[in-house]
This record gives C-alpha cells, sequence and structure tokens, in this order.
C-alpha cells in the first residue's frame, strides 16, 4: 500500500525556487547542471565534430545527435556500473529548420515550391531516435562515448517492420512494401516508455503533419490531421530519388492499384515502436496492437510475475482519449532484461506486444472508471449503432486499429484534455497522467459518462472539436492544465477509482487556482512526468512542463517563470473528489529545476542510484552558450540554439531531490 499523507517519511531536501526568464537553467544551491549531447554532436567522433557554424548534411546527421531531444531512458550495460555507464535511449520529436540551415539564412522553399533533395534528407535525418552510450567519470562528468558499437542513429528513412493486426493487410500496401509489411522511418517521436526485456518504446505524435493528401480525406487522415496541401515542411515536394524517397509523403492517390503509389504511407505511422538498443543491427518493429493515434508515449504498470502486463498511452490532441493495453501473454521473468547482452529481445517483444486487448477510458463523475475494450467483440454502448458490435463497424481488428480514436468514440471514452506523460508507482500501482491544457474545453455542464443517447457523441472520423466539461475536466478553457491519477481494481482491472491529483494555476489568478499553489510552485501545462521510486511505498512524483510563451499560452504562469522542474511526494488517494494538493500542503510540492528562455522541460529518469537527474531541454531559442557545458551559464548574445540533455548532479554526490 501506499504511505498515506501522515506517515510521509520522504522530505524534498531543497529550497523551492522563486521563477526566472533567463538563457540559463536554475537549479537548488548546491546542485550542478551539465550540458551533454546538444544537437549536432557526432557519434563517431574524430575530427568532423559540431562547429558553431556547420553546414549540415545528410550524411554528417545521419550519424550525429538528431534535433528536439524528448522521451528518453537508460539501458544499463551491467548491473554494477548502470548509475555511470549506461545506453541512453532518446528521441528526437521534430526541427528547427532556423537553426538547422543558419549558415545559409534558413531553409529553402520551405512554403512553397520544390525542396532541394538534400535539405530534405536532412531534416528527415535530424528526427527519429539516437542510442549512444554514455560514461560519467570520478569528477562526475559526463560524456557520450564516441565510435562505441551501440551507438545507432534512427531516422524518418529507416526501414521498420509491421507487426501485430495490421501487418500484412491492405491498409498498409505501399509501392515500397506490396505486402504490407514495412515502413521508412518514423516520425515525431515524443515521449516513451521502455519494457521489462530490456527495449526501448518510441512514440509516434505529431507524424500527421508531414504527410499531404490532394482531395478529399479519408475519415481516418481527418480525424488524425493529414495536411491537404503541403506537408509541414514540403518534404513530397523534393525531387524524387529511389522509390518514392519524397514522394511518399504524398498520400493522394495515383490510379486504381494501391501497390503502384502511397496513398496508405501514413498508415504506417501513429504507433508505438519497439527498439533494441543492445544491438544496432537489429531488427525494430512498429506494435500496431497498441492502438493508431497520436501517441504521445508508453508508460509500463507494475510487472508481476504471472501476470499480464499494461502499458499506458494517450492520445495529446484536443478531446482525445487515454488508452491501455493489456498482454495477452502473462510475465515471466525469465524474460527479464539480461543487461547488454545480445540476443533477440524482438522475439520477446512479440510474444507481448503482438497480442493482447486494447482499452479506452470512460473516467465517471462518482469517481469510478472503467477501461472500456476496442475489439471486435466489444458491444457498442449508446448512440446510432448501439447494440452492434465493434466488429460489424470495422470487420476486424485491423480495422479497428487504423480507425482506434473512431472505435474510442463509439465505445464512449471520455474526452481529455490532451493527455500528454503518464507513470506509474511500481508499488501501489498507481497511475499518474498529465492533461497539459485544452482551449477547446467549454463550460456547459454535462455527465463525464456520456449515458444521455446521442449526447456528446461523435461522428465517425470527426472527434469533438469542442467537448463540454466533465468530472475528470473540470475546467472551461483549461489554460493550466491537470493531472489525474487512479487505482486500478485487483478483481478487476477494467474498474478504476480516480482523483484530481493537482490541478496547475497560480495565486495571481485566485479564482482559477484550485490547488492553492504558491509563487514558488505555480505551475501551468504539465507534460513529463516519471515516478521516482525511492524507498518501498514512497517516492517522488517529477512533473515537467510544456507552457511556453513561444506557443502562444497568455496566463499567469507564462508571465512569471519559464517552463520547468516540480517534485512532489504524493501520499494516498483522498477520495473525497478534491485535489490531493491542495491549500494545506504545499510544502510537498516544490520547483526544482528551470529552463531556458522559450523552451519545453521533457524527457526524464535518474540512475538506479538517483545521484544524476537527466532532463532535456526541446526548442530553446538561445541556449546553450557557445563552447560551454555548464548549462546555468547565461547566453551572452545570439546563439545557434540547440537542444540539449542537461544531468542534473549535487555538488557533494548524494541523491538528488532529497
Ligand atoms: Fe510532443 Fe504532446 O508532446
Ligand atoms: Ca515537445
Ligand atoms: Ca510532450
Ligand atoms: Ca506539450
Amino acid at each position: 500500500a501506499s504511505a498515506t499523507p501522515s506517515n510521509r517519511r520522504l522530505v524534498l531536501g531543497f529550497e523551492s525556487l522563486p521563477g526566472s526568464m533567463t538563457d540559463a537553467i536554475v537549479v537548488p544551491e548546491g546542485y550542478t547542471a551539465q550540458v551533454l549531447v546538444p544537437w549536432g554532436t557526432s557519434l563517431e567522433g574524430g575530427s568532423n565534430g559540431w562547429q558553431q557554424d556547420i553546414h549540415m548534411t545528410p550524411a554528417f546527421q545521419a550519424r550525429a545527435m538528431g534535433m528536439h531531444h524528448d522521451g528518453m531512458y537508460h539501458f544499463p550495460l551491467d548491473t554494477q556500473h548502470a548509475s555511470r555507464d549506461f545506453l541512453l535511449a532518446i528521441n528526437h520529436e521534430y526541427i528547427d529548420q532556423t537553426s538547422l540551415w543558419a549558415p545559409q539564412g534558413g531553409p529553402t522553399n520551405s512554403d512553397e515550391g520544390a525542396r532541394p533533395a538534400d535539405e530534405v534528407r536532412t531534416e528527415i535525418n535530424a528526427h527519429g531516435v539516437a542510442v549512444v552510450r554514455l560514461r560519467r567519470d570520478d569528477d562526475g562528468h559526463w560524456a557520450p562515448v564516441a565510435g562505441d558499437a551501440h551507438n545507432r542513429r534512427i531516422t524518418s528513412a529507416t526501414p521498420i517492420e509491421l507487426s501485430g493486426p495490421v501487418r500484412g493487410t491492405p491498409w498498409v500496401v505501399t509501392h515500397w512494401s506490396p505486402d504490407g509489411t514495412r515502413v521508412r522511418g518514423t516520425n515525431n517521436n515524443c515521449a516513451c516508455g521502455h519494457t521489462p526485456w530490456g527495449t526501448y518504446l518510441t512514440c509516434e505524435e505529431n507524424w500527421p503533419e508531414v504527410f499531404t493528401r490532394q482531395g478529399e480525406l479519408t475519415p481516418d487522415q481527418a480525424r488524425l490531421g493529414i495536411n491537404g496541401e503541403r506537408g509541414r515542411y514540403g518534404w513530397e515536394s523534393a525531387r524524387d530519388g529511389e522509390q518514392g524517397e519524397f514522394s511518399r509523403f504524398d498520400n493522394t492517390p495515383r490510379g486504381d492499384d494501391p501497390t503502384k503509389d502511397y496513398r496508405n504511407e501514413a498508415r504506417g505511422f501513429g504507433y508505438i515502436v519497439e527498439i533494441d538498443p543492445y544491438d544496432a543491427g537489429s531488427a525494430i518493429y512498429k506494435r500496431t496492437a497498441l492502438g493508431r493515434f497520436r501517441h504521445e508515449g508508453c508508460w509500463p504498470g507494475r510487472v508481476v510475475e504471472g501476470m499480464p502486463l499494461t502499458f499506458y498511452t494517450g492520445h495529446d490532441s484536443r478531446n482525445e482519449y487515454i488508452y491501455k493495453f493489456v498482454t495477452k501473454k502473462h510475465w515471466q521473468q525469465s524474460d527479464a532484461n539480461r543487461p547488454g547482452e545480445a540476443y533477440d529481445r524482438q522475439a520477446i517483444g512479440a510474444r507481448y506486444l503482438d497480442e493482447g486487448t486494447l482499452y479506452v477510458a470512460r473516467f465517471d463523475a462518482d469517481g469510478t472508471g472503467e477501461w472500456l475494450p476496442l475489439s471486435v467483440d466489444a458491444i457498442i454502448p449508446r448512440g446510432e449503432h448501439k447494440g452492434r458490435r465493434l466488429g460489424e463497424l470495422f470487420e476486424d481488428q485491423a480495422g479497428i486499429i487504423i480507425n482506434t480514436c473512431d472505435a474510442a468514440d463509439l465505445m464512449g471514452a471520455t474526452p481529455m484534455d490532451r493527455p500528454e506523460w503518464g507513470t506509474v508507482d511500481p508499488h501501489s500501482g498507481m497511475v499518474y497522467m498529465t492533461l497539459t491544457n485544452n482551449s477547446k474545453r467549454t463550460d456547459e455542464k454535462s455527465d463525464a459518462s456520456f449515458t444521455g443517447e446521442g449526447e456528446g457523441v461523435s461522428a465517425m472520423g470527426s472527434g469533438y472539436a469542442t467537448a463540454p466539461v466533465n468530472a475528470a475536466n473540470p475546467r472551461a478553457d483549461n489554460t493550466y492544465g491537470h493531472i489525474l491519477r487512479w487505482q486500478e481494481s485487483n478483481d478487476d482491472p477494467t474498474r478504476m477509482r480516480w482523483e484530481p491529483f493537482v490541478f496547475g494555476g497560480s495565486a495571481s489568478d485566485a479564482d482559477n487556482n484550485l490547488s492553492g499553489l504558491t509563487d514558488v510552485n505555480a505551475f501551468a501545462s504539465p507534460d513529463g512526468l516519471w515516478f521516482d521510486d525511492r524507498d518501498n511505498g514512497e517516492g517522488i512524483l517529477w512533473i515537467e512542463t510544456d507552457n511556453g510563451l513561444d506557443k502562444g499560452r497568455e496566463n499567469a504562469v507564462a508571465e512569471m517563470t519559464n517552463d520547468q522542474v516540480l517534485a512532489v511526494v504524493p501520499g494516498a488517494m483522498r477520495d473525497d473528489g478534491q485535489p490531493a494538493i491542495n491549500a494545506q500542503n504545499q510544502a510537498q510540492l516544490k520547483r526544482f529545476a528551470i529552463g531556458p528562455n522559450e523552451a519545453e522541460v521533457t524527457g526524464i529518469f535518474a540512475t538506479p542510484d538517483r545521484t544524476a537527474l537527466f532532463i532535456n531541454i526541446q526548442h530553446p531559442v538561445n541556449w546553450p552558450a557557445a563552447n560551454t557545458e555548464d548549462a546555468t551559464q547565461v547566453t551572452q548574445g545570439r546563439v545557434r540554439p540547440r537542444s540539449s540533455t542537461v544531468v542534473i548532479q549535487k555538488r557533494d554526490g548524494g541523491q538528488v531531490g532529497v
């Protein structure tokens, strides 16, 4: 059982920081912050390293850290040195074309006309995932191990296998893969997950934006937001190379035969992607059973011998849903990771991740909730298709997966305020998930369960452009965001109890400050989350924010501080519908670190010994300072910005946060 507020022993041992708006990282007294593996860091080392005026090429970028670091996780090479020598797997979510093409004054034909092929190849190679070995020396200084055999780049052009229900179906047939078994690239990899057998899960979020289709969109294209005219970067406009190298981003049908064009290319995206970081030559798999949408991340639940495994996911769009996947196969400890060894982890991955049940969440007004199965035999509970099976509408599981959001609509899922990261307390199994904000939430009152016939039921392919407030998303025009938590029933894991954990807010917007936050812990737009298990049932919940002014957020928090990292000792559920963090327990929630101007703080884990906390700084505009690894140094004059990992440690080598 988790600790109750009255018997909490864990105390945050630092002073909560006042807000900061500088081009530096701020950390508490007694801590250091080191910049590590910024964009453009060569994984091969040697003399051809990064320079401030480097003109990036496809070949260099394919062997260097990509742009816009986001989710990440650590994979030890052996248990003994796990806190000082490990493989970092890290996502490169998207690109900053201004910084990428700074020496030539910006990208060529970004808005119209044909893009030069090598610029597009470079941009494609700046996306995806990196695996890089990191090591700490005896002075506490971290560095990448250049040329290590594990170092690897996966880009938006790397061949990847499809697995699970969608593999080999007509949905994903293309000219390049006429049998529908493969796709090129993974894109807009946002948050992440990991498995107990030692693989990394990277999650495809805003991938629809790089695709385009002329003419009428299919229902899944419309629902997920494929562009009608030009992709986000116009990649499809480049003069084609081999086998639709660029034209594949244009999903317009070119005749009757889908094996002759790329109408289905985007249906190879929107998945959880499994990578074995221990073998740089291993095949990569998109695990389609976990649903297809704008996947933020994938968070493993409690791991119990002889029980199914659970993975929580969320769809980060306004009024979209929270999901979980429960494996058919029950966990066997004999499948656990053997750190550093090379063997076929993907065969283990296939056994757990290709078969199971995908569920979507409904949060009811009475503080309970239900997981609704998205399977062919699930009975639609409401609306015009009430009483029919999902299989009657979507034919088979592949049809349900391709149209995951529509199936979720039909089953009566609760539309949420943009689900971002989740995390699970490994002892209690309590799940936390951020709901970052929602400008399309209206104050019309409604029951969260949508039991009323037709009420709030969206048409297939449409979703909810706006949705009324409900118990789990109770604020109209939710600019500050909030965090929910829930505990599932041991007897029936399709049932849960949920409560609001904390509401973002600011004392200077007192009417909307539902958790009574102060100047030293006000936050908005929670995004990253990590439950840092410390002491048999107690832990620190770390919260990262993405409230950047660059995204047009105009709220009281954006006026007082840059994006930040907070720490909270959670305590037990209240079960009275009130937020767990309130005016009486502000000391439980402290501001630990603050990022540079206009950047979000994302990606988070600590070493097993908890002496080093790793975070990412994404989309800075004038950071880090040139020629320094000290993240706390204010930039002097404009620099070419580079998203980077930052490692925060105590000067005395002690545990972070306490
Ligand atoms: Fe890429 Fe929803 O954050
Ligand atoms: Ca981001
Ligand atoms: Ca995010
Ligand atoms: Ca975000």
